[in-house]
């Protein structure tokens, strides 16, 4: 049986019922406020939604097999997708970055980046530390803009929607970040409470079985009243995931899901990646350094340097690129990759 059927039936039946309670904005209390553990509560962003949550778009179809992850039927906002004018991608690209270049000052730090995902598909982004590959996926979510090129996620350009069609928009995106961002002075079952308080209008029940069924999705059940501290690496990785899986995200990215952890953590959460992928039809973009953990993971990678995609194809393909960056990359990785 699926580990992640139960949830699955109680979903398709808020879909008809209590949908636009229990898909808030997946950026949650983390979304705007950076990558650290270190936030608290008082850190929210600004621009962060509101209990009573923007309502989702009625998902025609969603909650068959779980491959299609409901995203079929849903182009655009309010039934008018936001082009520019720009021909949208292929309705099984799910999301598409198209000569993207990003600046700070005088910085360059994107220089023409082309990528695309399809849907139910794992994309996996390598490269080196600080070329980009976290400013890159911030674009997806509308955290960053571009100063050029377009991006395109469910059919719209996030580079031109406004806060309200953001928010919307992020309804349907999970964002795991880098450092996991738990608030530290709470309780892992009290860390997932706020994130569903500040979101949804849910009663205590619900909202307690939603934390008790994501909990158990990642396999944590017991670690409902530890603190962050208590955890494992590899255990805050994973309830940060159970807290974005919260919110029925089509799409997931994954910033550094693995670093710092044992290789048995990373195949863990490697394989709770490929899971989501193969029973619920999330969509992911995934960032790593860690061979092991693309390994398990890539359908598709991406590698970057020097501000554009220089090698991309399977996992093979990208390792035999004669890239020299791409080539020094892997001779560094190859060791643990063996292991
Ligand atoms: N908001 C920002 N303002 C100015 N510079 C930024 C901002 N965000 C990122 N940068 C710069 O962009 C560059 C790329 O950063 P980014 O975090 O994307 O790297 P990365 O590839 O994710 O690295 P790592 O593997 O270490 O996480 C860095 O030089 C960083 O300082
Ligand atoms: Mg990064």
């Amino acid at each position: 049986m699926s580990l992640f059927s139960r949830r699955a039936d109680r979903h398709r039946d808020e879909e008809t019922g209590r949908a636009a309670d229990a898909r808030p904005d997946p950026l949650g209390p983390e979304g705007e406020v950076g990558d650290g553990p270190e936030t608290r509560p008082g850190d929210e962003p600004t621009g962060a939604p509101r209990a009573g949550v923007p309502a989702p778009r009625t998902e025609g179809g969603a909650g068959g097999d779980g491959r299609d992850g409901g995203q079929g039927t849903d182009r655009g906002l309010d039934g008018e997708p936001v082009t520019g004018n720009a021909p949208p991608p292929p309705d099984n690209v799910v999301v598409e970055l198209r000569d993207v270049y990003k600046s700070f000052g005088p910085k360059e730090i994107l220089k023409g980046v082309n990528l695309a995902v399809e849907r139910g598909t794992s994309a996996v982004v390598l490269g080196g530390s600080g070329t980009g590959k976290s400013v890159l996926t911030k674009h997806v979510v509308g955290l960053l803009t571009p100063t050029a090129g377009e991006v395109w996620v469910l059919g719209d350009r996030v580079d031109l929607l406004d806060q309200d069609q953001l928010d919307r928009k992020r309804t349907r995106l999970g964002y795991l970040f880098q450092g996991g961002a738990l608030f530290d002075s709470m309780t892992v079952y009290e860390n997932m409470r706020f994130f569903l308080d500040r979101l949804t209008t849910l009663d205590r029940g619900e909202k307690d079985d939603l934390i008790d069924e994501s909990l158990e999705d990642v396999n944590l059940p017991e670690t409902l009243h530890q603190y962050p501290a208590e955890l494992s690496g590899g255990q805050k990785k994973r309830v940060g995931l159970a807290r974005t899986l919260i919110l029925r995200p089509d799409i997931i990215l994954y910033d550094e899901p693995t670093t710092g952890l044992d290789p048995v953590s990373v195949r863990v959460v490697s394989e709770l990646i490929v899971q989501l992928r193969d029973t619920r039809g999330i969509s992911s973009i995934a960032i790593t350094h860690d061979l092991l953990a693309a390994e398990i993971i890539t359908d598709q990678a991406h590698f970057l340097s020097e501000g554009r995609i220089v090698a991309n194809g399977t996992l093979q393909e990208v390792r035999r690129s004669d890239n020299p960056v791409v080539e020094e990359f892997f001779k560094g990785t190859e060791a643990y990759g063996a292991a």
